[in-house]
């Protein structure tokens, strides 16, 4: 198992690589979590040393208030529906570049930006990466209809279990205003047809499978590699 400062080392060489992808004139989404958080900083740093001109669109609270703490500008979806760009962490990716992502509680808008994007990437270290899919799928769900959700999650196979507030009693609330479910699968054979399937419950806002990935920034040994999506 690696120690921790060598994972921050690894999220930080994944997090600034991408940040070279940002041109100026771009709209660029700006994704949730520690990784990506070092591609926002670079980016600021960018602006500042280079005179780097973009606009971002953050995905939460997070990478809003981190934006405007590093100088970076903000558009919204509304008024930019259409990114060149969207960089974002992720809590799982395998080889073929299926996604989960949610460990943040952001995987709602974090979705509606990666598909708002004619490029979606995601920046990960090696720990991150599988061969097949098995890691918790997060579920954002309206607190009025938590428990059918609960149960038809529970017919697909899944075991959900309320995520709970660290430093708060209750659930974690999202930035939306809702629950989350992380639901435990197992090892996932066909995510799409999954994903599917959970989209079709009424109550269940959004859930943490992504399959629009174009391109994957992978801090492994000492360099970072650049996996692109096979067509
Ligand atoms: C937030 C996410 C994050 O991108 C994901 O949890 C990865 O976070 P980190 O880079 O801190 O490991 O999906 O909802």
């Amino acid at each position: 198992m690696k120690d921790a400062s060598a994972n921050q080392s690894a999220k930080k060489a994944a997090g600034e690589a991408a940040a070279d992808l940002v041109e100026s004139g771009m709209v660029v989404g700006l994704g949730t979590g520690s990784t990506v958080a070092w591609t926002i900083k670079r980016l600021g740093e960018r602006t500042r040393e280079e005179g780097l001109e973009f606009l971002g669109v953050p995905t939460s609270f997070q990478a809003e208030s981190l934006a405007i703490e590093c100088g970076i500008r903000l558009t919204t979806l509304n008024q930019h529906p259409v990114l060149d760009l969207a960089i974002d962490g992720a809590d799982q990716v395998d080889h073929r570049l299926y996604v989960i992502k949610g460990g943040g509680a952001a995987h709602t808008r974090e979705k509606v930006v990666a598909c708002s994007a004619q490029q979606f990437v995601v920046v990960a270290d090696e720990s991150k990466y599988a061969k097949h899919l098995s890691h918790p799928v997060p579920v954002e769900v309206l607190p009025f209809a938590l428990r059918p959700v609960e149960r038809q999650l529970q017919e697909l196979g899944g075991k959900p279990v309320l995520r709970l507030g660290k430093m708060k009693d209750g659930p974690v609330i999202t930035d939306n205003g809702n629950f989350v479910l992380d639901v435990d699968y197992g090892r996932i054979e066909e995510p799409v047809e999954l994903g599917a399937r959970m989209s079709r419950i009424p109550g269940l806002v959004e859930h943490g499978i992504f399959e629009n990935l174009d391109e994957l920034y992978l801090a492994r040994g000492s360099g970072v590699e650049r996996i692109k999506r096979k067509s």
